[in-house]
Formats: structure tokens, C-alpha cells, sequence
């Protein structure tokens, strides 16, 4: 191990402490000849291993670095990453307490703990690779209330439909695939203006599929919406989900956290009243991919719904089985990712997340007010949360066509010049750059900076577009 860990010491301590841009955005012709990838009959030394993962850390964007704000992850929460590292060398499973007695007791800890934040007095919780599988699990906790032997006899001719507001993530239509419900089931119900999912269109959409026939069955809210932010009424859609018989879930995948915040937890108020929800760890919170949950609000449901199969080998019925884990995961195999989560909640405290949030939500105020004040910005969506979603208008130009590729442009040539790396998303058919605040180490300079980077590209552009 010596060897590989000199190699780990010179690679670890080089990064942290020489200087290099967000991102090199590297083109792929350059990356080819620069980096060999292919892999051969015969092993590599180590002094082409550490070339390698040198190379790994330059040439791949730094998301610990201010000028990172283009997806719902930034910044570095250090004692997940030590917790990541040491999951890997203990290399635990999660399938049953007998090979991961310490990691099993963490993840229920932690799954309790999530479920108190989220309201829930009682149920179960699981943690999963992403909101993606957490939003899945939902879907099919759903399915199972609805209909109990779909698992065992599989589609029984109902005709299930699931909704969603038209600013859900594109998990729920992976869901709708993997589950074989069809994508065309999944209905998307518009939103208001700030991309609430709109109450009224949603009760107007079930009683329209009532009438064909349909058999309504799922209700998926997002708290914290992937373009603009924004949280659905959950109190509304309960009321609506009693009169339909409905699951209903909330995708907190990137809202969650506020639940930690005294200060901003009114955004998620009434969580407790939706039946299941996602939780990633690895979006606000900061931890290193891949950390996620899904949490549920009935007692043994999820294992209900997901166990099958493993009895003659792998769960044995021993003094204790009642704490494995493995029946109600979608997974056999599965890592201890519960590491790094439990190791940066222990450092850090509740009040650590709580700080994270309002830390983050003031900084956006005053973004927000830096963008309403300048002439050469429009907002394209309110706010609530750490979206910004703008754009760059000159004052004689209002064609949208020309203003998304305008955006567009500045993204790219910002990134093309090592940052900052931001990206561009649409919302309501109006295209801008999309600003995610997830790194607390960005202050108020750093964004006038960002802002001012904007103003200037964008000028820089403009003739090529007007
Ligand atoms: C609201 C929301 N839900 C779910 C997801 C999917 O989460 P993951 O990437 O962890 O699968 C995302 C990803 O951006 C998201 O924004």
C-alpha cells in the first residue's frame, strides 16, 4: 500500500496548493492527444499512475472552487471527503449489519435524523445513490399502495398516471420508463410564474383523465426546483391528493437542506404532509458524490415494497437480522456512502447546514439586488431560493432567439477562459444564465466579480449577434 499512498500524498498535496482556474474546458481533439486513455496487455508504473491522476484533477472542472456555479454542488466539505476516502478502504457493504455493523448503525442515525427534519414521528428511510433513485423508489412506493400485486403479477391492466409540475426534474420521467408505467403517463401540469406547480391546472388535468378512464395515483412536488428554485405548495396539494387518493412526495433533491435553517425551513413548510421524500446529500450539503436518501413516512413500507429474494445466502435469520438494511434497498451490493455524510454532520452540527443556508440565501439577496439594479440584466424568475436565472439584454435587443444565444455565449466563452463556469437554462420560453450559489465561501466581491465577468463577455459578443 506504501507506494500507492506516496503517490496519493504528492497528488492530494499538489492540488490543494497550486493555484489553477475553475475550468480548463479543455477541447476534445486536445484532451486526445494529451491524455492517454487507452488501456493495455501490459500494467503501467507508478510514476505514469501519478501522471495520470495528475492529469484526472487539471483537466476535469474544480468544483471546490469559488468560481464554480454551474451545477447544485460547489465548494468542499472536508470532512465528507475524508469520510468518502476512509468508506473506500474499510470497503463495507450495506447489505446486512454482519459485514457493516458500525455503517449500519450511522445510516439509521442519520435516516432518523433526516425523517425528525422532514417531520416524520415514525417511518423508514434508505439511503440511495441520488434523487434520481429516491424519486424512482417513490413512484414505486406509490405503485405499491395503489396496487398491492403489481409487485408480484405485474401489470394488471390499470391504467396509472402520475403528475408532476412542468419544472420537475427528469428523473420522474426515467421512473416512469424504468417502471414500465410509460412516459406518456406522467403527466406534467403547469406551473404559475414562479414555477409553483398550479393547483387548479392539476385538479383540472385528473378529473379530465377520470373521464377517460386513467387511474390517478402519484403526486410528485419539488422543494426547490432545478432552474429557478422554486417550491410547490405542498399544503394545497395534500388536499387534493386526500380527494383523488394520491401518493404524495416531495423531491427535496436541492430544497431539502432548508429544513435545517430556523431562518428558511417556512420554504418547505408542511413537508411532513406528503408520504415520501428525496434528500440529496451530495447537493447543498456538500457532500462528495454519490450521497442521497429516501425517506417515508409509513413504517415498513419501503421493505414491503422492495424486499424479495436473498433469504439463502445472504440474509441469514440471525440475532440480527432485524437490522439489516439490504431488504429494503433496491441494491445488494451498496456502498457505505453514509460515511461521509454521518463524519460531516457530526462536524459540523445541525447548526452547521443551518449556517450554510442563511450564509448562501443572503448572498442571493444580494445578488438579486445587484442584478435588478443593473441595466444590463433582466431577471427571468423570482428567486426564493439559490437559483438566479438572467440574462444579459442590451437595451435595443429583445428578440428571445437572439438572447439565448447571446447567454449562451457568454457561458461558454467565460468557461473557454477558466471561468467563472456558470451555466445557461429556459424557463417559461425565455433562455438566461442560470446562477447556483452553493459554496459558502463566495462572498458579495466575488460576486460583483461574476456579475461584472458577464457584463463584459456579453459586451465583448454583442456585435456577432445584433
Ligand atoms: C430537483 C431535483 N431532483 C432530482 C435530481 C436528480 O438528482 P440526482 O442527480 O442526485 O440523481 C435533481 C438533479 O439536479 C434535481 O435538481
Amino acid at each position: 500500500m506504501q507506494p500507492y499512498l506516496d503517490i496519493f500524498t504528492r497528488v492530494v498535496n499538489d492540488h490543494l496548493s497550486t493555484p489553477r482556474p475553475v475550468t480548463q474546458a479543455p477541447q476534445l481533439d486536445h484532451l486526445s492527444s494529451k491524455l492517454d486513455m487507452q488501456l493495455h496487455q501490459h500494467g503501467a508504473d507508478l510514476a505514469t499512475l501519478e501522471q495520470c491522476l495528475k492529469d484526472y484533477l487539471d483537466y476535469n472542472p474544480d468544483s471546490s472552487q469559488v468560481g464554480f456555479f454551474k451545477q447544485l454542488y460547489a465548494g468542499r466539505n472536508e470532512p465528507a471527503v475524508i469520510g468518502d476516502w476512509i468508506a473506500s478502504l474499510s470497503n463495507v457493504n450495506m447489505h446486512t449489519y454482519q459485514v457493516g455493523p458500525v455503517a449500519t448503525l450511522m445510516e439509521r442515525e442519520v435516516i432518523k435524523q433526516w425523517r425528525a427534519l422532514v417531520g416524520y414521528q415514525q417511518g423508514d428511510g434508505m439511503i440511495v445513490p441520488g434523487g434520481s433513485q429516491a424519486n424512482l423508489i417513490a413512484i414505486m412506493l406509490a405503485r405499491h399502495k395503489a396496487c398491492p400485486t403489481y409487485k408480484t403479477e405485474g401489470a394488471s391492466g390499470a391504467r396509472l398516471r402520475a403528475y408532476v409540475s412542468d419544472q420537475a426534474h427528469y428523473s420522474s420521467q426515467k421512473a416512469a420508463n424504468i417502471l414500465g408505467l410509460g412516459t406518456d403517463n406522467l403527466i406534467s401540469v403547469a406551473s404559475d410564474n414562479q414555477g409553483r406547480l398550479c393547483p387548479q391546472a392539476l385538479t383540472t388535468q385528473i378529473e379530465a383523465d377520470l373521464a377517460l378512464g386513467y387511474q390517478p395515483f402519484y403526486l410528485g412536488l419539488t422543494g426547490g426546483t432545478t432552474v429557478t428554485g422554486a417550491f410547490d405548495p405542498v399544503q394545497l396539494c395534500r388536499q387534493i391528493a386526500d380527494q383523488y387518493d394520491l401518493w404524495l412526495h416531495i423531491d427535496g433533491a436541492w430544497g431539502a437542506p432548508v429544513l435545517f435553517s430556523p431562518q428558511h425551513r417556512h420554504l418547505l413548510e408542511h413537508a411532513s404532509l406528503a408520504d415520501s421524500f428525496s434528500w440529496d446529500a451530495h447537493k447543498l450539503m456538500g457532500v462528495p458524490l454519490a450521497a442521497a436518501a429516501i425517506l417515508v413516512k409509513e413504517d415498513g413500507l419501503l421493505e414491503d415494497c422492495c424486499a424479495g429474494g436473498g433469504d439463502n445466502y445472504l440474509f441469514h435469520p440471525d440475532q440480527y437480522s432485524h437490522l439489516n438494511l439490504g431488504p429494503a434497498s433496491l441494491q445488494c451490493g451498496r456502498r457505505a456512502d453514509v460515511l461521509k455524510i454521518w463524519l460531516s454532520w457530526k462536524s459540523l452540527g445541525h447548526e452547521g447546514f443551518a449556517k450554510k443556508v442563511d450564509t448562501l440565501q443572503e448572498l442571493k439577496d444580494y445578488c438579486v439586488e445587484k442584478v435588478d439594479a443593473s441595466a444590463d440584466f433582466q431577471r427571468l424568475a423570482s428567486a426564493p431560493y439559490l437559483n438566479i436565472l438572467f440574462q444579459f439584454k442590451p437595451a435595443n435587443l429583445d428578440d428571445e432567439v437572439t438572447l439565448a444565444a447571446l447567454n449562451t455565449a457568454i457561458c461558454q466563452t467565460m468557461a473557454h477562459s477558466g471561468g467563472p463556469f456558470v451555466d445557461y437554462a429556459s424557463f417559461q420560453g425565455r433562455s438566461g444564465i442560470r446562477l447556483i450559489l452553493a459554496n459558502d465561501r463566495t462572498t458579495q466581491e466575488d460576486i460583483d466579480h461574476f456579475l461584472s465577468q458577464c457584463i463584459v463577455t456579453g459586451q465583448s459578443l454583442l456585435a456577432e449577434f445584433v
